[in-house]
């Protein structure tokens, strides 16, 4: 059944965190709407409201009464992130400069993720860290006076580069981060945006101590590319189809995707229309495509990682070999991302072998369908999904509540969009 329509998605998840976050740092209400409504974002306000903070939801907008250079109060439970890594990881640097001791949790699958990449760097600024579980959480964090650092990032990751920066914006010296490969760079944009003492130069990030609140902003939150990935593969995928996306975040640190499957063939235009806080925004068309497999650059792969289950989906569904390598930190997202691909793919009758830093797929392959393992990853989980309106029988996932992570009514979009 084609797929045909338009689809205006719910905010980008990474900008809806870090809003949110910020938002925390103004004086006086900040109104942000279009805030993705998954569990993840909604973890953040949890841990927010248990450091203090007034923050009310209504549908998709959330208000933040901002508190300005002394936002937090000293939480009387432990932070319980739930299944959110930007959650833990930017809230552990974002709190670390005020006095305050604080436990950070989460469920399962957090609690297998490292957290040693942002614990090394806070302890050098000069905040307090324990773990009873060697570098994973339960975390304990004692607060207070930070000392700017000059800090090599040893990998490219969003999160880590955010921990610090938002640690630096409370420390009593400048504090400047470097990255081996771009990664999404929402926080500087924002940074600069709501008027913080933030430059970047090449790859480097230098941050000035705050001396007064972040300017207050109110702002519509762009729309997630990476969930709406899943609908582009979807009708790159299915013939005769045409998915028309509305108001999405265009930042270039995001787009790596659309440059990939342009270059596996696909038929995929973008529009820049306008920007908001500093995020260029636009609209996206995608038609059913011929697509061919291609090597995945490893400079582009920090800039893919949330879509590479997808690449290897898509890949099935082209000619050729598509191989794609550098991508070792698949194996600690939401779960190891390698096995889950390579696994739920193989189980469908594709052609992919998993490699220590990727995959090799090799295509064509019908696919089967069935059964899925989604080892409760809301990524793996859409990525089956999609498909499965390929494959001869439909999916059968073993946990469909989890794409609500990031996408809640995912499946109700999908099912919208495909027409007899
Ligand atoms: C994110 C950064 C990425 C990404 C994650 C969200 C963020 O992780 O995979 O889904 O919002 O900063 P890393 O920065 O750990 O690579």
């Amino acid at each position: 059944m084609a797929l045909y329509g338009t689809v205006i998605l719910p905010g980008d998840k990474s900008i809806s965190h870090r809003a949110i976050m910020l938002a925390c740092l103004t004086e006086g209400p900040s109104v942000l709407h279009n805030v993705n409504r998954g569990a993840d974002v909604k973890q953040t306000v949890a841990v927010l409201k248990r450091c203090g903070m007034d923050i009310q939801w209504q549908d998709d907008t959330v208000t933040v009464q901002g508190a300005g250079r002394r936002p937090f109060l000293q939480p009387h439970l432990p932070l319980d992130c739930g299944n959110s890594g930007t959650t833990v990881r930017l809230a552990m640097g974002l709190v670390a400069g005020y006095p305050l001791q604080v436990t950070f949790t989460g469920d399962d699958s957090l609690s297998q993720r490292p957290m040693s990449r942002i614990i090394v760097p806070l302890r050098q600024m000069g905040a307090r860290i324990s773990t009873r579980n060697q570098g994973y959480l339960p975390v304990m964090l004692t607060g207070g006076e930070l000392w700017g650092i000059q800090y090599d990032l040893p990998i490219p990751s969003a999160q880590v580069k955010s921990a610090i920066i938002l640690a630096a914006l409370n420390a009593q010296t400048e504090t400047s981060v470097t990255s081996p490969l771009p990664s999404r760079d929402h926080t500087e944009r924002m940074l600069k945006h709501l008027g913080a003492p933030i430059t970047m130069e090449g790859n480097t990030i230098t941050v000035k101590p705050l001396k007064k609140s972040l300017k207050h902003a109110d702002y519509t939150i762009p729309g997630d590319i990476s969930g709406g990935a899943f609908l582009i593969a979807a009708a790159l995928l299915v013939p005769d189809s045409e998915v028309l996306l509305q108001g999405v975040s265009l930042n270039p640190t995001r787009t790596a995707f659309l440059e990939v499957v342009k270059a596996m063939g696909a038929q995929v235009k973008v529009t820049k229309i306008s920007e908001v806080a500093g995020e260029p925004v636009g609209d996206i068309l995608s038609q059913s495509s011929q697509l061919h497999g291609i090597t995945i650059p490893s400079d582009q792969i920090p800039n893919l990682q949330d879509e590479l289950p997808l690449i290897a989906l898509l890949a099935t569904q082209a000619e050729g070999e598509t191989a794609v390598s550098g991508a070792e930190e698949l194996k600690v997202k939401e779960s190891d991302r390698i096995e889950a691909i390579v696994t739920n793919l193989q189980r469908w009758g594709a052609d992919i072998q998993a490699k220590p830093d990727g995959f090799v797929v090799r295509g064509f392959t019908p696919l089967t369908g069935g059964r899925v393992h989604t080892h409760h990853d809301h990524r793996i989980a859409m990525m089956m999904s999609v498909g499965g309106l390929v494959a001869r029988e439909p999916e059968r996932l073993d946990d469909k509540d989890c794409m609500a992570v990031s996408f809640p009514g995912f499946l109700t979009i999908l099912d919208k969009l495909q027409h007899d």
